[in-house]
């Protein structure tokens, strides 16, 4: 994107790429220091199942970068679990202390289950209710955002919402939202390197036990939420254990605010840097609900998942082994031009534009309607809201090699003449 530094490629003959065993994709200052889209490129045309060299417990792990093989293997739950971790970070460690209780890292009947159980409270027909709502608190954020005219758009806008939406749904105490965010944020990235993995550490068991206290009360006073929900459910004439639903809680506030709320904001700097398609956008040329696609898209916030193969998996020329580990670059498939013609341009009317922003198979996102809704909303209100967007300042980026995202974004914004005077703010 144009926000990132270029890959050093200097003109041919003269500075050639270092080679593609050099970027250490654990470490997330590799995403802030290149030009992603030239390095995933390089990744599917030269080495598209690459083995990656680590220092970790872990000898190693595959790197999947192709759209076509990321989602045969997302597809493939037989033969690659999610139950030994799902993302980089837990599957290098060894695994994920969730697993088996939390639906992303569990497999098999008893993720079949527990999704059928949760997704009672996450289908469309059950959020309807909330959509307008969601809507709703966009563009009171938004109107508020132009009365001051120059903001932060991360804080002072997109954090307000995905956090509110998912707190009504499991009736979160308004105080102690914030605080959410925070350790949301902590946990999956970071502000930047300064930031200690014990802080991550511990933002993660503040969340758990957060939750754990919740749940407990719930348990003896339910309501009409989904902790109670959880907590009063039965499988089999089972109650989920303990573990199972303080895992989930926090699986859902997690997932249900950091990856929609950095969508949103990467889609206020992609119109920003593209004006041709802000231009579309508020003449009407592209509707809402392609926009929406093509902002989750072209954002992706999720950049990676990952499995670890149950059997030796032979992938193109080579063969994923037992045990070994096996990441998917949604950040790639994305940008894959053999599926998405060309892909490095921001083309709200692109259609079909069956990205993989929600991963895909068996796990694919329990959240996306819910994740739609909030990208949708933003989309909606900057289009009938907003005239002109101004990025004030370099965006700034999450450090972080799982999230693709800012944690702060200086913008001015101008207020739609037509929507000031139905506001009644312009008169004559
Ligand atoms: C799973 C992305 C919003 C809850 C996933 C996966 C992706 C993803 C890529 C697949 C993980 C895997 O295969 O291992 C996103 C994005 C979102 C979003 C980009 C917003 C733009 C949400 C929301 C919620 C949510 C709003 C909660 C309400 C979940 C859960 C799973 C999941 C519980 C695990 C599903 C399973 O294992 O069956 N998400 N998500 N997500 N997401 Fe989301």
């Amino acid at each position: 994107m144009t926000t990132q530094q270029p890959a050093p490629q200097g003109p041919a003959g003269t500075t050639a790429p270092p080679p593609l065993g050099t970027y250490d994709l654990t470490d997330p200052r590799t995403f802030l220091d290149v030009d992603p889209h030239a390095l995933w490129r390089r990744f599917r045309a030269e080495s598209p199942v690459h083995w990656h060299a680590t220092d970790t417990p872990v000898p190693g792990f595959w790197v999947i970068s192709t759209y076509a093989d990321v989602v045969t293997i997302y597809r493939d739950n037989k033969r690659f679990t999610s139950e030994q971790g799902n993302v980089l970070a837990t599957l290098l460690q060894g695994g994920d202390s969730a697993s088996r209780k939390m639906l992303a890292v569990t497999d098999g009947p008893r993720h079949r289950e527990i999704r059928n159980l949760m997704l009672k409270s996450f289908s469309p027909r059950v959020l309807e209710p909330v959509v307008a709502g969601v809507h709703r608190r966009t563009r009171e954020l938004v109107a508020q955002a132009l009365d001051r005219g120059e903001l932060d758009f991360v804080t002072d806008v997109a954090d307000h919402i995905p956090i509110n939406t998912i707190g009504d749904l499991m009736d979160v105490p308004a105080a102690d939202r914030e605080r959410l965010v925070e350790w949301n944020t902590q946990t999956l990235s970071r502000h930047s390197s300064e930031d200690s993995m014990l802080d991550e550490v511990m933002a993660r068991n503040e969340i758990l036990l957060y939750f754990s206290e919740l749940a407990a009360e719930r348990r003896r006073n339910p309501g009409d939420d989904v902790i109670s929900a959880l907590a009063t459910a039965t499988v089999d004439g089972e109650p989920l254990s303990e573990e199972e639903i303080v895992f989930n809680c926090y699986s859902l506030i997690l997932g249900g605010d950091e990856s929609s709320r950095m969508s949103s904001i990467g889609g206020l700097i992609a119109f920003a840097e593209n004006p041709g398609e802000w231009r579309k956008l508020k003449d009407g040329e592209a509707g809402v609900g392609s926009a929406t696609e093509e902002v989750l898209r072209w954002t992706t916030p999720a950049m990676h998942f990952g499995r670890r193969a149950l059997v030796d998996v032979p992938v193109r020329d080579q063969v994923i082994r037992a045990g070994e580990v096996v990441t998917l670059w949604n950040s790639s498939a994305n940008f894959d031009e053999d599926v998405f013609p060309d892909p490095y341009r921001f083309d709200i009317g692109r259609t079909p534009n069956k990205h993989v922003a929600f991963g895909h198979g068996p796990h694919f996102c329990l959240g996306a309607f819910l994740g739609r809704v909030h990208v949708n909303a933003m989309v909606d209100a900057l289009r009938t809201m907003v005239s002109g967007i101004r990025l004030q300042g370099p965006p700034q980026r999450l450090y972080s090699n799982f999230v693709h995202g800012y944690s702060g974004l200086p913008v001015g914004l101008t207020a739609e003449p037509a929507a000031e005077a139905a506001a009644g703010k312009v008169t004559g």
